[in-house]
């Protein structure tokens, strides 16, 4: 049987220091009861006690024998000192890497049993096994998943996870996708190659991290993530990101914004909206319209932020259209231009828009070619 014994947070003001997680987030931790009884991960230092009270009613007055880790980000691994304590006994199973960050997070830690895990190896744990396939750079060097083959389950580590506590009813593709995009999304290849590995196991459940154990329409979930992790658009669609010091540029995307109907169009004013979401509906659409006011020769600070949270993440395979403005010198679309020089097969349209301080006849006349070109290409 596998039990969850996990924990909600709804105290956390920003997930891993920067993302807002409005309906909280769940650390996942999972039992396996068998002739031997396995923890799967531990949770987030501040819901230790919580945890291990979750685990004792499971256990009843049982001992667990193993406690496998497949992340050692402190999210999963903050409780593992505190959990030693109360079971000395246990034999931690891990990976090399897992094993050095051990130490380098818990130097004074004496661990009694050690058990070193390699890419394939099985746990035999009676009628259950873990078969552990390797995952790394998604997104730690030491993160591994385990597939369970008597339950058909894969423990996916943080893949599949989103943001958003359990006890919170929430669409999941959208805070999956924030969740992916901003933490994994830099990482598509390594993504890519474990779906090569975990190609031919049959899997029927998987137990993420965060977010809900997923069992049925798998392949829509494996679908999403063939989808993010190769860096292609989910839709046609546009997202309009901008920043506008004092409305006129603004005033230049509801013109364009205007003229895309039956469209579908989403718009974030990148002073005032969650960076992340912006980021993650960039690579939900299939095209891009940035708005910018020159300022210190390039754009204005949001829009920086927002398009280095793209570049760093591989952003590709999208069309991008620009919006720039300035009062003497705009030089905002070349910055932009510039800034995604690198980047793998985008396409910036040449029916740019600049306006001189606010829209006149001739940038609205741009305006109107670029919402054509947009709905045309
Ligand atoms: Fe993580
Ligand atoms: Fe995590």
């Amino acid at each position: 049987m596998i039990q969850y014994v996990g924990v909600n947070d709804h105290k956390v003001d920003l997930f891993e220091g920067q993302y807002k997680v409005p309906n909280g987030m769940s650390y996942n931790s999972y039992i396996i009861l068998d002739e031997k009884i396995t923890i799967m991960d531990t949770v987030d230092i501040h819901f230790a006690e919580e945890w291990i009270e979750n685990v004792k009613k499971v256990l009843a007055d049982k001992l667990p024998d193993y406690l496998v880790i497949l992340h050692m980000e402190p999210d999963h691994s903050a409780s593992i000192e505190r959990f030693i304590k109360e079971y000395p006994n246990i034999t931690l199973v891990g990976n090399t890497k897992t094993f050095t960050m051990i130490d380098q997070f818990f130097p004074c830690l004496s661990i009694k049993n050690r058990m070193i895990v390699k890419e394939g190896e099985i746990l035999e744990l009676g009628k259950y096994s873990l078969k552990f396939v390797f995952a790394p750079m998604v997104h730690w060097p030491e993160v591994m998943m385990a597939y369970e083959p008597f339950t058909k389950s894969l423990f996916s580590a943080d893949a599949f996870g989103k943001f958003g506590a359990l006890d919170i009813e929430e669409d999941w593709k959208e805070e999956a996708r924030r969740y992916y995009i901003g933490i994994v999304g830099k990482y598509g290849v390594p993504v890519q190659n474990l779906f090569k590995k975990v190609s031919g196991l049959e899997i029927c459940r998987i137990y993420p991290l965060h977010g809900p154990i997923l069992q049925d329409h798998l392949s829509y979930y494996l679908g999403l993530y063939q989808t993010w992790s190769s860096y292609q658009p989910e839709e046609e669609g546009i997202c309009i990101a901008y920043a506008s010091i004092y409305g006129n540029t603004k005033k230049a995307v509801e013109e364009l914004t205007s003229k895309l109907e039956n469209t579908k169009v989403e718009v974030f004013d990148l002073a005032r909206c969650d960076l992340a979401s912006a980021i993650s509906k960039a690579f939900q659409y299939s095209k891009l319209v940035i708005a910018s006011p020159t300022y210190n020769n390039g754009v204005f600070p949001p829009v920086e932020a927002f398009m280095h949270g793209l570049v760093e993440r591989d952003f590709q395979n999208r069309t991008i259209g620009i919006i720039e403005n300035g009062s003497w010198a705009p030089t905002a679309k070349k910055y932009i231009t510039q800034y995604f020089s690198s980047s793998k097969n985008l396409t910036i349209l040449e029916e740019g828009v600049t306006i001189k301080s606010k829209v006149n006849d001739s940038s609205s006349k741009q305006i109107e070619a670029l919402a054509e070109k947009l709905k045309s290409h």
